[in-house]
């Protein structure tokens, strides 16, 4: 594919096309684009002009550029990215995932009586509502009172905010019955909206499966009981695919369940797993008695971080090491060790807003909300700019139908934030920035003001 200007074909012969080709690909891991010159010269041509770059050298310039680098990364990925998806998308998998997946899991969560998915480059959100949908439908009257959590992220923002809004075309529901599409979504329009009893369990959050960190307390990516990461990883190379593999490894409890695209990968990258072939249907299953394989924690990017001061005004930690040893706990899922180690630390230095802020973390996660909510209102106390600690308390608001105040959280983060230089990074924000932050704040208002 060239441009219809000729412009493509240009690019593709600059002698820093190469160097923009492997920037790209280590940002956004699409290997797709190794061997296909002139449909990335195409892509990237439909930015140049906008950008105001005339050839590669100055367009690379741009995206090393601090924040207006990130930000124009962030407009190429959309160009780049390729967010064909659909509701119900290889029904075998949802039969499978209703007839034998979810059971399984609501046998083994029934103490708990909580379940949580990822859905893993989203894309626009039909995979994340489409398991709203089953469980409700099908599995609603054995999870009534449970507490279900499906979170959907990916790389491209403009497909984050689409899902947010949850408002689909014809197209998306080519492989879904009438009946479901008249039962679950509400006509606008020309289209279709979801309907507020399908999208209260979802959420969606930017997230780089390739540069930024998961397992993750912080970014709530961790002790999930099914992950579907679908026809996300065929643009990915072999390496980078095993290293994620590993990684959602780490993000997924004992017996937990990974499903990918038909044609995603081959069977050697899932040693650690079992797989199980349900009805035409391959997913994979950790097994439930063998140490948890952590892949080493990636480096924060620089998308996801950057030069310049520190948000936060709390001392300095006299003693790192517990503290990264207590978050290492919380980020494999130890909640038991982790729930100690934050107590000790919590002893040690009571006036510590951060490590208060991570006991609430980890409280959420054993669905102690009640001292999860009073926790993070304790960090708050101690570190009125603690923007995180806001950010999670609204985020637990809304899960206990809170909805004004857990707006009112957004908000106070987009104050504490406010005149702060976007490339500022969050301290203990896992490479996050000020703007980083902001977006997600925001996402989060629209996405749950709407419930
Ligand atoms: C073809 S769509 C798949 C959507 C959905 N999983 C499905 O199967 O219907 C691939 C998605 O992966 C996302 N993606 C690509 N690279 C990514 C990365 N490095 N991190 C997170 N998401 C990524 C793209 O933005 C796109 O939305």
């Amino acid at each position: 594919m060239t441009g219809s200007t000729g412009v493509s074909s240009d690019l593709a012969s600059d002698p820093l096309f190469p160097a923009l080709k492997d920037y790209l690909i280590d940002h956004t891991g699409l290997s797709y684009y190794a061997d296909k010159n002139a449909e990335l010269a195409d892509r990237i041509d439909r930015r140049l002009e906008v950008a105001g770059a005339g050839d590669c050298t100055s367009y690379l310039r741009l995206l090393k550029d601090g924040r207006a680098g990130e930000t124009e990364l962030d407009a190429l990925v959309e160009e780049l990215t390729i967010g064909e998806t659909y509701f119900f998308r290889q029904p075998e998998l949802f039969d499978a995932l209703r007839d034998v997946v979810f059971p399984e899991i609501i046998e083994k969560n029934r103490a708990t009586r909580r379940i949580r998915i990822w859905s893993a480059g989203c894309a626009t959100g039909p995979e994340a509502y489409s398991i709203a949908i089953l469980l409700k439908r099908d599995l609603g009257a054995a999870l009534a009172g449970w507490d279900v959590d499906i979170l959907g992220t990916d790389i491209n923002r403009r497909f984050l905010q689409r899902a947010a809004a949850g408002v689909y075309d014809e197209w998306a529901f080519r492989a879904t019955p009438d009946s479901v599409r008249t039962a679950c979504f509400r006509p606008q329009g020309a289209h279709h909206a979801i309907a507020p009893d399908y999208r209260r369990a979802v959420s969606f959050q930017y997230h780089n499966l390739v540069k930024h960190p998961f397992p993750s307390i912080l970014h709530d990516l961790q002790a999930f009981d099914l992950i579907l990461c679908r026809n996300v990883m065929i643009y990915f190379n072999r390496d980078l695919c095993r290293k994620i593999i590993s990684q959602f490894e780490g993000c997924l409890v004992e017996r937990g369940w990974l499903a990918l695209g038909p044609s995603d990968l081959s069977i050697d990258l899932f040693q650690h797993f079992s797989m199980r072939n349900i009805g035409g249907a391959i997913v994979h299953q950790k097994p439930g008695d063998v140490t948890i394989h952590m892949p080493p924690s990636p480096q924060p990017s620089p998308a996801y971080g950057g030069g310049g001061g520190i948000v936060d005004v709390m001392p300095p930690a006299p003693d790192v090491e517990p503290r990264a040893g207590a978050q290492s706990l919380a980020d494999r899922g130890d909640w038991d060790a982790a729930l100690r180690a934050y107590e000790r630390l919590i002893d040690a230095e009571p006036l510590n807003a951060s490590v208060h802020f991570y006991y609430a973390l980890v409280l959420r996660q054993v669905a102690n909300y009640d001292a999860s909510e009073k926790t993070l209102r304790h960090a708050i106390y101690l570190d009125r700019r603690n923007a995180l600690a806001h950010h999670h308390l609204g985020l637990l608001l809304h899960k206990r139908g809170d909805a004004k105040g857990a707006i009112r959280s957004f908000q106070n983060v987009l104050s504490v934030l406010a005149g702060l230089p976007d490339d500022t990074p969050i301290e203990n924000g896992d490479g996050m920035t000020v703007s980083d932050l902001r977006g997600v704040a925001r996402l989060n208002m629209e996405t749950r003001a709407v419930l």
